[in-house]
């Protein structure tokens, strides 16, 4: 009897069908990593399992009794805790709300606050977080955001616990930690879920490897009898093609060039130069301040100081609106806050992209589901212009991003984290594109934490420590860029993240 087993579950969509007599099931002890290409199931799946979405058929038990959870609360009841896709805090509230939201200690006047506040440090401090639990959920980075999920999950007394690509918006170290946290946890004797992209994540941890693919489950493996090869060929029903070659940095002029670009108490003083076509890697522990350096570019936020110029002429960029007049255009690292239009199509999406360049263009109906029609082609989108964009799974919402911020033309892109929760095959072909992008001129600043990533598609690489530029490395390997962002406290650890985490 496993603490947790699924037999034929179905779930069907308007036109599509997400899950199709899926069995799965989870042993104590074990953690069962759930892979598959984008739009594959797992998000679905994990939202079966933990009340989100109730199933169109099949069974579902924990410990072998018969279960329907409808709610999370019902889940939680019955021992099911979810660390989901999406970071979903309530944006009004502290961290330590939201971390204890539904469980918070009373005394007889009401909520005890301070001992809210000390258990939320508690679990915080357990994953090695130290981050002001007062302060409100919409105030703090997405990675510190991530954490708190992670703790509100791990703290609660679930014996099953199921992650949704947990490490997205996370760093190597805090990688490591929550993979030392899990490894505990088994030990332990829960049952854990891992919905994972990075197959070097999942062969860290795994026991064993469930691989969906259009709704349907194509096999379960035994993580040690199996290796990644054979499960991205699963996953993608077939052989898997050579990734893009890392290109030459282009030679001579700048096109952009930032000059002492600072935020207070935010981004000490920077300096960054590019040339068309050049592919300038940023990288950086979490909190190192990539994201803000991303965001001062495009005048994203308030109290930028510095100068800006293209081609040698300063240009004033105030706000991200300025900063698409001159062609320089930003891809957000939280796809929710700042990305897409949920409620409007994958046409309207793009055809907005496309307006908001030139204000006054006029596009056809007929232009626009051409437009459309060519950027799904190009990046391998599984939807059909007229679908809302909120519908999609994770990782296509994220190729429409790209999409519509390519379809704008733009002459320099800032691209904060572009290929999280993107599958393998993806991966490759978003790669691709934005390598036929630099051919043709267009300059990008690459910032990812997947650094094989980054040094596949830069020459140069900015790093970024405490918030200040720390060193520019050329034609670095991925050991030197791990020694420059850790500033010397992690040298010459394995490559392979979380392996040696215990
Ligand atoms: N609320 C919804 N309405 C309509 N279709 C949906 C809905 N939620 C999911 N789908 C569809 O179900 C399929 C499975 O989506 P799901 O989110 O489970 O994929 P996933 O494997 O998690 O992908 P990703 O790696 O991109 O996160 C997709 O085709 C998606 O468009
Ligand atoms: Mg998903």
């Amino acid at each position: 009897m496993n603490p947790l087993e699924l037999a034929g579950i179905e779930k069907r969509f308007p036109g599509v069908v997400a899950l199709d007599d899926v069995d799965f099931d989870v042993r104590a002890g074990e953690i069962h990593a759930l892979v598959g290409q984008n739009g594959a199931g797992k998000s679905t799946l994990a939202k079966v399992l933990t009340g989100l979405e109730s199933a169109d058929a099949g069974t579902f038990s924990v410990d072998g009794r018969r279960v329907r959870p409808r709610s999370p609360r019902e889940a939680l009841a019955l021992g099911i805790g979810a660390i989901h896709q999406e970071v979903d805090l309530v944006p009004e509230l502290s961290l330590a709300e939201n971390l204890l939201l539904g469980r918070e200690p009373l005394r007889w006047w009401g909520i005890d606050r301070r001992e809210l506040e000390a258990r939320a440090r508690r679990a915080l401090a357990e994953l090695g977080v130290a981050v002001e639990v007062r302060r409100a959920a919409k105030d703090v980075p997405l990675g510190e955001q991530q954490q708190v999920c992670i703790a509100r999950a791990l703290s609660s007394d679930a014996r099953i616990l199921i992650y949704d690509e947990p490490t997205a918006s996370l760093g190597i170290a805090e990688v490591e930690r929550l993979f030392a946290h899990m490894r505990a946890l088994r030990g332990r004797g829960l049952a854990q879920v891992f919905v994972a992209h990075s197959l070097e994540q999942v062969f860290a941890l795994a026991d064993r490897i469930t691989v969906l693919r259009d709704g349907r489950r194509v096999g379960t493996f035994v993580a040690n009898e199996t290796n990644p090869r054979a499960i991205v060929e699963a996953m993608l029903g077939a052989a898997l093609g050579a990734a893009p070659e890392r290109r030459a940095a282009p030679a001579g002029r700048v096109w952009f060039e930032a000059r002492g670009l600072a935020r207070a108490g935010v981004l000490a003083p920077i300096e960054l130069a590019l040339a068309p076509g050049e592919v300038l890697g940023v990288d950086g522990l979490v909190g190192s301040g990539r994201t803000e350096l991303a965001r001062a570019l495009v005048g994203a936020d308030p109290g930028v100081h510095g100068e800006r110029r293209v081609v040698g002429a300063p240009v004033r960029v105030r706000s991200p609106r300025d900063a698409a007049r001159v062609g320089l255009w930003l891809s957000p690292e939280d796809r929710k806050v700042d990305g897409l239009c949920l409620g409007l199509s994958v046409r309207e999406n793009l055809a907005l992209g496309v307006q908001r360049r030139a204000r006054f263009a006029w596009v056809s109906r007929a232009a626009q589901t051409e437009l459309a029609e060519r950027w799904i082609r190009a990046l391998g989108i599984a939807a059909t212009p007229e679908q809302r964009v909120g519908t999609l799974s994770g990782g296509n919402q994220q190729k429409v991003i790209l999409a519509r911020l390519l379809a704008a033309e733009p002459r320099l892109v800032v691209l904060d984290e572009p290929t999280r929760g993107v599958d393998v095959g993806a991966k490759a072909q978003l790669e691709a594109r934005i390598a036929e992008c630099a051919e043709r001129g267009l300059s990008v600043l690459f910032i990812s934490s997947e650094l094989d990533e980054v040094m596949r598609r830069a020459r140069r690489v900015l790093v970024l420590r405490d918030r200040r530029a720390e060193v520019e490395l050329v034609d670095a390997d991925v050991a030197a860029l791990r020694r420059a962002m850790a500033g010397g406290a992690m040298a010459e650890r394995g490559t392979a993240e979380g392996r040696d985490g215990e």
